[in-house]
């Protein structure tokens, strides 16, 4: 059992509201790039026009509503295709970067052997060309969860090598295109949340489970998830060969990637709970960024996982090596307690809890208490100090990489009033205590390049549907209707320079 004092200790430090004038925009080096993001799926709507091919999540929402917590689905969404002149409210904020993916099948509707579909490229050429105009830099994601519904039927899905070419193809489709105005670009979006949702869990397409977790019809392999990750990683690396061969010396721009996350911290203060939090982020973030800087997967992966794990060859350990990421992306959103399983068994076998093959046991709470003001998303809480963390660490490990967080961001839940939406002082100061955090981080010296809000506008969420609202902007899907919130205005005045109004 813990004692009183540790407790008080901590409870003290998380229930801090930091000031506004811990934060100033001036803090942070010129050319910092402060942004907003989105998703192709999770905005654009249209999912049928102008020649685009059916992705894996239009056939998924379609196929197994029932997965999705609403029952609804992105066929409309934020209608963001034929309004990409949201741009304009990306524009007020005073950001000078957003962060958007190109959805794959608006591209190539049915990957390579089905041809360019000229209506897709047309519409990311009106988007960028429209975000040069106002000073904002494209920061384009590649991948983020969507791909051609024909990859899952030809290649089942990241499990089948063909996809490596697949996504070569569709990458340098898009280095042609847009590149010339284009100066960040990322392969994948988290894949080691996504290899995760849909392999393990069977919760994302294509909704393949690994025993004993998750409960689906199909799939029951502990295989699967490291083979669609090993995949992944081996297409990353082919991208950026491509893209540092053919393109980066004319086009002058970077690639890197997006990984997912969390600050993990020990349950007790015990040398089992400070391990098995070491093995968490292990699993998470290293799976993906060890293979990427060092040629191959971290030890306590192999010793946990032995022939689990795909092995890579020498030739593709070189060509990981030689083709590291540019910048890493970071994803950050909450900070966990880890508890070991290996010394003291434990119920892994539900959603919340389960770590990947790490055997730890998370939770959000110590002895009834949560470790940070609970938001509307699942097992997300508020605690902004994981900021500051979860950059030192990637920062320490990754020979001092750029680091962007592409990603930090409230959720609400949609049943509120409209009134509670709106009025959203909760992400006011939520925003507030991750931005002082990453500006304290800043001036210790961390290689910080740019931080980006989860998301411009409310959209769709994947399995939690329309349920959850994670926008600046409040958004009515009756009438697509865009309305700030308070959050819009504290952002804007905070890149503005002009003194918090409300
Ligand atoms: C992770 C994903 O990149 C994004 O698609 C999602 O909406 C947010 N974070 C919030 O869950």
């Amino acid at each position: 059992a813990t004692t009183g004092m540790p407790m008080l200790a901590a409870l003290a430090i998380l229930v801090l509201v930091p000031s506004a004038r811990g934060l100033d925009r001036a803090e942070f080096l010129p050319g910092f790039l402060f942004g907003v993001a989105t998703s192709a799926y999770q905005i654009e709507g249209a999912y049928l026009e102008d020649g685009k091919g059916l992705s894996n999540w239009d056939v998924f929402t379609h196929t197994r509503s029932r997965g999705i917590d609403d029952g609804r689905n992105g066929d409309v969404a934020d209608d963001h295709y034929h309004r990409y002149m949201d741009v304009e409210i990306i524009h007020s904020l005073g950001v000078n970067s957003y962060r958007f993916s190109i959805s794959w099948a608006r591209i190539l509707p049915r990957g390579r052997l089905g041809g360019v579909n000229s209506a897709g490229i047309a519409f990311y050429d009106r988007l960028i060309d429209a975000l040069v105009q106002k000073g904002i830099e494209p920061f384009v994601t590649l991948h983020h969860f969507d791909l051609p519904h024909e990859m899952e039927t030809r290649y089942g899905g990241w499990l089948g090598a063909g996809i490596r070419e697949e996504f070569d193809y569709y990458a340098d489709v898009c280095f042609k295109a847009f590149g010339d105005r284009v100066k960040f670009w990322t392969t994948i979006n988290e894949p080691n949340l996504f290899t995760r949702l849909a392999y393990v869990l069977g919760k994302y397409p294509p909704a393949r489970c690994s025993a004993p977790f998750g409960t689906c019809e199909s799939g029951n392999s502990h295989h699967e998830p490291y083979v669609a990750a090993h995949n992944m990683l081996l297409l990353h690396a082919a991208a950026v060969h491509n893209y540092k061969k053919n393109y980066q010396a004319t086009q002058g721009g970077s690639i890197g990637i997006v990984i997912a996350m969390k600050w993990y911290e020990p349950l007790m203060n015990t040398t089992e709970d400070i391990l098995a939090a070491r093995r968490a982020l292990s699993f998470e973030v290293d799976w993906f960024l060890e293979p990427i800087f060092f040629g191959d997967y971290p030890g306590e992966m192999h010793e946990l996982l032995s022939s689990n794990l795909p092995k890579f060859t020498s030739e593709e350990k070189s060509l990981l090596r030689k083709n590291k990421a540019d910048f890493i992306g970071i994803n950050h959103y909450t900070t966990i307690y880890v508890k070991d399983c290996i010394s003291s068994p434990c119920d892994l076998n539900t959603y919340e809890t389960y770590e990947g093959n790490a055997l730890v046991l998370a939770t959000g709470e110590r002895d009834g208490v949560a470790i940070g003001k609970p938001t509307a998303f699942d097992g997300y809480y508020d605690v902004p100090e994981g900021m500051e963390q979860i950059v030192k660490y990637v920062n320490q490990r990754y020979k001092n990489t750029p680091v962007y967080v592409t990603e930090n961001g409230y959720s609400q839940h949609s049943n509120n009033t409209m009134d509670e939406l709106i009025n959203d002082v909760e992400r006011v100061n939520y925003l507030q205590g991750y931005l002082t955090c990453l500006s304290s981080a800043v001036r210790k010296g961390a290689n910080v390049r740019g931080y980006f809000v989860w998301s411009i506008i409310d959209n769709f969420e994947w399995t939690f549907g329309f349920t959850v609202r994670f926008g600046l902007y409040h958004v009515d899907y009756e009438t697509q209707k865009r309305t700030p919130k308070m959050s819009a205005k504290w952002y804007r005045d905070f890149l503005m320079g002009s003194r918090p109004t409300d």
